[in-house]
């Protein structure tokens, strides 16, 4: 939902997603966020390359991720679930951050994103895509 208002209010570009979001009012906001939270988890291939692997647990443990989006990566409230998700959109998120692109509704993963490397964004979206 925190998503679908910053589209909305055009304070994250990225279209088509600010059109599509335009004329939308909060209470559809609600249900469509709600809509989505209900859908099935992602699954993913979880044989990752294990020197990858290992490589982006260092940087998970470093960066704490698991302190704010859980152990699991599953997330809660209004932290996103990153588990699972397609390593090219956690790229372009990562990427986003990192270069102030992205707008989060709070300045949390700008600061995160900072200090990592492109070869540590392209290893941490890895890790995520098959947990
Ligand atoms: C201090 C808390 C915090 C930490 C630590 C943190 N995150 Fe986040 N993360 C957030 C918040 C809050 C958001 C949602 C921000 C927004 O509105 O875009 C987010 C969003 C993301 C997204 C976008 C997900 C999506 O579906 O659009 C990715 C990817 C991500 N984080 C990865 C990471 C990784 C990888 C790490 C560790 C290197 C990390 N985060 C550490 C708080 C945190």
């Amino acid at each position: 939902m925190t998503q679908l208002y910053l589209f909305r209010e055009k304070q994250r570009i990225a279209e088509p997603m600010n059109d599509m979001a335009a004329g939308l009012s909060d209470d559809d906001l609600r249900t469509i966020g709600d809509t989505i939270a209900a859908l099935p988890a992602p699954l993913s291939d979880t044989r990752g390359d294990p020197a990858r692997m290992e490589r982006a647990q260092g940087l998970v443990a470093k960066h704490q991720c698991g302190s704010c989006h859980n152990a699991d990566f599953s997330g809660h409230d209004q932290i996103p679930r990153i588990r699972a998700q397609r390593e090219e959109y956690l790229v372009a998120a990562l990427k986003g951050y990192k270069s102030n692109t992205r707008a989060g509704y709070d300045p949390a993963m700008s600061e995160v994103a900072q200090p990592l490397s492109d070869e540590e964004i392209l290893d941490l979206a890895y890790y995520m895509a098959h947990q």
